[in-house]
């Protein structure tokens, strides 16, 4: 597969899981929590599909489209592991579906800071919250894998839910 169906499989598995979890949860009271602003593409997506929702975004820094800047309120800017503990005690268990775009281009690297950063993200998540990432989350307490959509196929997205 060339580069670019690849790519275009990536995102396309990414929009389908998140109008999944969009659906999934429409009956819940939350937030949503989007790690990895980059350039604003998933989270201008996902303030298009859930405009009813707080969506809460966590990046390092700024660099998204100029359309796509959250309001300072909704954004935890600086690294994932200094912002994560604020956010917890600020936020609590809110969240209704969390979505981890933080990849780096490296893969190992990629995998191991959803590793490390996934757990922290549980205590995030409401009951029935669903938690969409680009990279494999081991297990974790509370938390069962979902089926993807239809046409996905395994191993492009992950989605987890707390019980
Ligand atoms: C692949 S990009 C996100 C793409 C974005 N979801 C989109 O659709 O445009 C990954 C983002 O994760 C952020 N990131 C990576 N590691 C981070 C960390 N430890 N703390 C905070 N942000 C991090 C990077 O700054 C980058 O903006």
């Amino acid at each position: 597969m060339s580069r670019l169906d690849s790519a275009i499989r990536r995102l396309q598995a990414q929009k389908a899981a998140l109008e999944d979890a969009a659906r999934r949860t429409a009956g819940l009271r939350g937030l949503v929590l989007e790690f990895g602003l980059g350039n604003g593409r998933t989270y201008d997506h996902l303030r298009t599909i859930l405009s009813n929702r707080r969506i809460v975004v966590f990046d390092r820094q700024v660099a998204a489209h100029p359309d796509c800047i959250p309001p300072d309120e909704d954004l935890y800017l600086g690294d994932l592991f200094k912002t994560l503990p604020r956010a917890i005690a600020e936020l609590g268990r809110s969240a209704v579906i969390a979505h981890l775009d933080i990849g780096t281009g490296n893969k190992d690297q990629s995998v191991a800071l959803v590793t490390r950063a996934a757990p922290m993200i549980a205590d995030l998540l409401a009951s029935g919250a669903i938690l969409v990432s680009d990279q494999p989350i081991e297990s974790i307490a509370g938390l069962i894998p979902l089926p993807l959509p239809d046409g996905i196929a395994d191993g492009r997205i992950h989605m987890l839910q707390r019980t």
